[in-house]
């Protein structure tokens, strides 16, 4: 809101008059003092394009669909008069982007994260210039709990580096919260990588749909065993199976001698915990 308000503000300034006028500098001008970075863009550069096709509107002229018109900066070669997406405030830099990119069918150009509300620009993962890092590689930078817990005995290997937090999580952000691409009971995204916990069973076991992967394991890692929520299988079964509050599964039947390691270890019988095809007490 405050965003959008100052964007508005600053229009009425007049804060981006030089893009209006239709006058341009074009590349080849630009590429006369700025030798390095125009060769190193038009090479490499996935925005290079922009110089070449003649359906998006930037041929020839491709600097200045992010750096604006450089007509009086290249007459003068005055800092102040270009405009330099990573010197402006967060929302006018990502607005610079999302010129193009809003609303790409693909995962970009939405900002519904808490990055771009705690002032996390596109630029800070996707630097144009600078051969940034891969930006998947970069979320333990600044998240390292989140990182430190994949260090965990039992965890994915995002570490090892054959996974990474962006196969969960979409960083523009999506309409599941924490911008989790992918979780609640039969959603693609674990099931992405976990296909045979898809289904359809004749016999599912409730929890998959209702509260999704997140009941019983933990996804950053877990100091037990299958990246459970609890230490023993038992205990993470008897949150729902032990007769209490509403809509919880219901007491396991008398025969069973919870107390008897025999039946602490409940899936060495209620073997397809996820889902049965044939047993509706999930036992084969
Ligand atoms: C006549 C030489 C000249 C031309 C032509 C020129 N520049 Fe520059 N540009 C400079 C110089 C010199 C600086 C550094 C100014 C400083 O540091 O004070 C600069 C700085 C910049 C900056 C950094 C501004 C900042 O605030 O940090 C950007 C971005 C830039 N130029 C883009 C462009 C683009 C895009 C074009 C083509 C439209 C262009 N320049 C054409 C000489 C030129
Ligand atoms: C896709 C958007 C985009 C395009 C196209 C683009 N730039 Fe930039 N430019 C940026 C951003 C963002 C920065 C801020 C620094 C960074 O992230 O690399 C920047 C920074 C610069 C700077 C300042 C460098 C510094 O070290 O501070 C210069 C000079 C510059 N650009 C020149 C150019 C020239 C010349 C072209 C065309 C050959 C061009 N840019 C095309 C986005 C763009
Ligand atoms: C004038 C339109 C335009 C603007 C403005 C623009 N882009 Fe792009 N961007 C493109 C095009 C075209 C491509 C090439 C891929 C494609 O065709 O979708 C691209 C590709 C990318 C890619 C993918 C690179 C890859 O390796 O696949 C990233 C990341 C990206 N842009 C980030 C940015 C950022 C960050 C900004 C703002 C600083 C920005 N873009 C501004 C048009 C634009
Ligand atoms: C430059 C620092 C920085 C980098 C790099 C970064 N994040 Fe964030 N991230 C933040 C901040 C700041 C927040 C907002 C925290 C808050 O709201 O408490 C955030 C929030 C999140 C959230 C919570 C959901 C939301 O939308 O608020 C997720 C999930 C997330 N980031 C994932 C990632 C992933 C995945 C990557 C790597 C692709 C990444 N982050 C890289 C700073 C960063
Ligand atoms: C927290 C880091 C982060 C921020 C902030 C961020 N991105 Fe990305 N972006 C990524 C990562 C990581 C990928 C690669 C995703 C993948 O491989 O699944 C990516 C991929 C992309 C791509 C290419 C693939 C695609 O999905 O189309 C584009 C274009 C892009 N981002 C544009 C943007 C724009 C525009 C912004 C600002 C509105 C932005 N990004 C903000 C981390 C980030
Ligand atoms: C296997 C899938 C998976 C991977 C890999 C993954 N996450 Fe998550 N992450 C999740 C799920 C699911 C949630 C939501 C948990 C919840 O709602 O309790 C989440 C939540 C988060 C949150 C929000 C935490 C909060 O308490 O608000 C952040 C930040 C985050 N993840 C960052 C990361 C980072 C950084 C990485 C990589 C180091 C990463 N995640 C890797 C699945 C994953
Ligand atoms: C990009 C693919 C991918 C995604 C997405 C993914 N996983 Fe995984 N998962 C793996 C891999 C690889 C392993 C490790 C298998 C191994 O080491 O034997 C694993 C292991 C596991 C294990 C532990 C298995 C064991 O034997 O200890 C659990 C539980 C698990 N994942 C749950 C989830 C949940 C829940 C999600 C969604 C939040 C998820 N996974 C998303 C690839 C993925
Ligand atoms: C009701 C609790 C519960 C829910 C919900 C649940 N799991 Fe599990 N999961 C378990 C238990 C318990 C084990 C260990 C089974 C064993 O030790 O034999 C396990 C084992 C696993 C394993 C490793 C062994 C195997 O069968 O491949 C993976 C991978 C896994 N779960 C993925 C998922 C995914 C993905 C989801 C969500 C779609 C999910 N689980 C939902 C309880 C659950
Ligand atoms: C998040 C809560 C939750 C957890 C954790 C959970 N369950 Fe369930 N379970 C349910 C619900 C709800 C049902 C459906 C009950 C119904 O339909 O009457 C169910 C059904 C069952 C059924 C079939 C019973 C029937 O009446 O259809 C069995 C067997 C079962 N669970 C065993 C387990 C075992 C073993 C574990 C531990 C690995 C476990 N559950 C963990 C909530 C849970
Ligand atoms: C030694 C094998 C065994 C162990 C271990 C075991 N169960 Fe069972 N469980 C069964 C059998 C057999 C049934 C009855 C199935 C029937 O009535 O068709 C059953 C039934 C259930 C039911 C009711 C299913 C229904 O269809 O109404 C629940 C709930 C349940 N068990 C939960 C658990 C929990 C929780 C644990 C671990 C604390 C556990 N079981 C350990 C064998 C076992």
């Amino acid at each position: 809101m405050r965003a959008s308000l100052a964007i508005a503000l600053l229009f009425a300034a007049g804060a981006f008059a030089f893009e209006e006028g239709g006058e341009w500098a074009g590349t080849e001008l630009c590429q006369g003092c700025h030798e390095d970075i125009a060769k190193a863009f038009l090479k490499s550069n996935p925005h290079s394009s922009l110089d070449t096709n003649t359906r998006r509107g930037w041929q020839t002229r491709a600097c200045e669909a992010c750096h604006g018109s450089g007509v009086k900066h290249a007459e003068s070669a005055e800092a102040s008069l270009i405009r330099n997406p990573g010197k402006l405030a967060v929302a006018l830099a990502d607005k610079t982007c999302l010129s193009c990119h809003a609303n790409q069918p693909s995962r970009s150009g939405r900002v519904m994260t808490g990055h771009a509300r705690q002032q996390v620009s596109c630029v800070s993962c996707h630097p144009v210039h600078k051969k940034g890092p891969d930006p998947r590689t970069q979320c333990g930078s600044c998240h390292q709990g989140e990182s430190l817990s994949f260090a965990k005995p039992h965890s994915h290997p995002v570490r090892q580096g054959a996974m990474s937090c962006a196969d969960c999580h979409n960083p523009h952000g999506g309409v599941l919260s924490k911008a989790v691409s992918t979780f609640i009971g039969n959603e693609p995204g674990c099931l992405q990588c976990h296909g045979d916990k898809r289904g359809p069973f004749a016999y599912e076991h409730a929890p998959m749909r209702t509260e999704g992967c997140g009941a019983c394991h933990e996804p950053h890692g877990s100091t037990n065993p299958r990246m459970l929520t609890r230490p023993s299988i038992a205990q993470s079964c008897l949150e729902c199976h032990a007769g209490t509050g509403a809509g919880f599964g219901g007491v396991p039947p008398a025969f069973h001698d919870l107390r008897s390691p025999r039946y602490r270890n409940c899936t060495t019988c209620h073997m397809k915990i996820h889902g049965s095809h044939v047993s509706k007490a999930l036992l084969r």
